[in-house]
């Protein structure tokens, strides 16, 4: 390994909403935070390189999106999952959430009705509801912890209000990488009744050995006129709160709709450091984000098989993408109340609760592995004492 994510880096002190803004500030010490979707490990020293080089300059005036944009994006792309994009087709946003909220306001009315499928990354519901149109739950099938798309009860859900559906793939948080097949049936029923498909992508290239990822817009050119893919390299190298991410939009109709909607919030181009970052991850990123993912991996097998021996009880669903862990608590049989106050108060360990993701999400909770083996096995250890006195 080229990169040393055993390395620890404290993050207190430096304004971190899972480090120093968890829900337990102040009444517990030396808490874990294993909630919020980034990453206890640096950004790639090319990707920060880059961002000081920038910097140094000092001069941070009104810039165009450069070629190198575009270019280190549509590449990054095609190398990683065959998808030719355009440059015309790609819309810089300040992040995949107002992506989102900006294509509900694009292309849906007040009323409408738009599908997800809980449980699921919560700010879908959000942009939804914030933005006056009706949530549509198809909750995902789970059987034996195994997730799959519930494609009878979508159709069921269907009726003439419905026009858009949020997906989540990979699917944050239960792991899933959707096969094409999936997809395929779910893009049929959307386009027989002609709803929009807002595709995020933003876990794609944190895909786990053995899965592959499917764009979905590449499923077919009459797919790919339906559908809108949100990306960013923020979940991929680290970058949330520098506010860059991208919707790629093939059909020139929808693409215009989306632009205009953005130009009228008066948002143009993504910042100059944004820009930089994303330009030197996507072109130099490759070698980096596969010893990432196997260190990813290498958690999350830890975890998994550290349930297994030592508290299994607790069921660990399949990991096949994010690094995100999906944990049954179920099994304890204690009330979920019960189950947080020993996560914080005597593991001293603060996961997401299921629950906030929607109807099927209670007595889970998902586990954030981006973080030092070190730190993860001083989580799981003091998991297990909470729970086996
Ligand atoms: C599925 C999904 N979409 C979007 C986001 C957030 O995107 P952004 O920070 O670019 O708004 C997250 C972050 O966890 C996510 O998991």
């Amino acid at each position: 390994m080229k990169y040393d994510f055993d390395r620890v880096i404290h993050r207190t002190g430096t304004d971190s909403v899972k480090w120093d803004h968890h829900q337990m500030k102040g009444e517990v010490d030396e808490m874990i935070p294993m909630s919020i979707a980034d990453m206890d490990f640096e950004a790639p020293d090319f990707v920060v390189e880059a961002i000081i080089g920038r910097a140094r300059h000092g001069i941070f005036g009104y810039t165009v999106v450069p070629e190198g944009y575009y270019s280190s994006l549509s590449k990054w792309l095609l190398m990683r999952s065959g998808w030719e994009v355009r440059k015309e087709w790609i819309r810089p946003t300040p992040g995949v959430i107002p992506a989102l909220a900006f294509a509900v306001e694009a292309f849906t009315e007040p009323g409408d009705g738009i599908i997800i499928q809980p449980p699921v990354y919560h700010p879908f519901r959000a942009v939804i509801a914030d933005n006056g149109r009706a949530v549509v739950n198809n909750p995902l099938k789970c059987e034996g912890n195994a997730y799959s798309m519930d494609i009878e009860g979508l159709k069921r859900a269907v009726d003439s209000r419905t026009k858009m559906i949020i997906i989540s793939t990979p699917h944050n948080p239960v792991g899933r990488v959707w096969r094409q097949e999936e997809l395929e049936e779910l893009a049929e029923v959307c386009l027989e009744n002609g709803i929009i498909i807002i595709s995020d992508e933003i876990h794609a290239d944190l895909v786990m050995p053995g899965c592959t990822h499917t764009p979905t817009a590449m499923l077919s050119d009459e797919v790919s006129r339906i559908t809108v893919t949100c990306t960013s390299p923020s979940k991929t190298f680290n970058l949330a709160e520098l506010h860059v991410a991208n919707a790629i939009i093939p059909d020139k109709g929808l693409y215009e709709r989306f632009d205009l909607a953005l130009t009228r919030a008066g948002l143009k181009r993504p910042n100059v450091l944004g820009m930089a970052a994303l330009e030197a991850a996507y072109a130099n990123g490759d070698g980096w984000v596969s010893e990432l993912i196997t260190y990813l991996n290498g958690n999350y097998l830890y975890m998994r098989d550290f349930f297994l021996e030592k508290l299994p009880e607790v069921r660990v669903s399949a990991m096949e993408g994010t690094y995100l862990g999906w944990l049954d608590f179920r099994g304890l049989g204690l009330p979920e109340a019960a189950v947080d106050e020993r996560l914080l108060l005597k593991a001293r360990v603060d996961m997401t609760p299921g629950r906030i993701f929607g109807p099927g999400g209670e007595g889970f909770y998902r586990m954030n592995l981006a973080c030092p083996r070190a730190v993860l096995e001083r989580a799981l250890t003091r998991i297990r004492g909470a729970f086996r006195e």
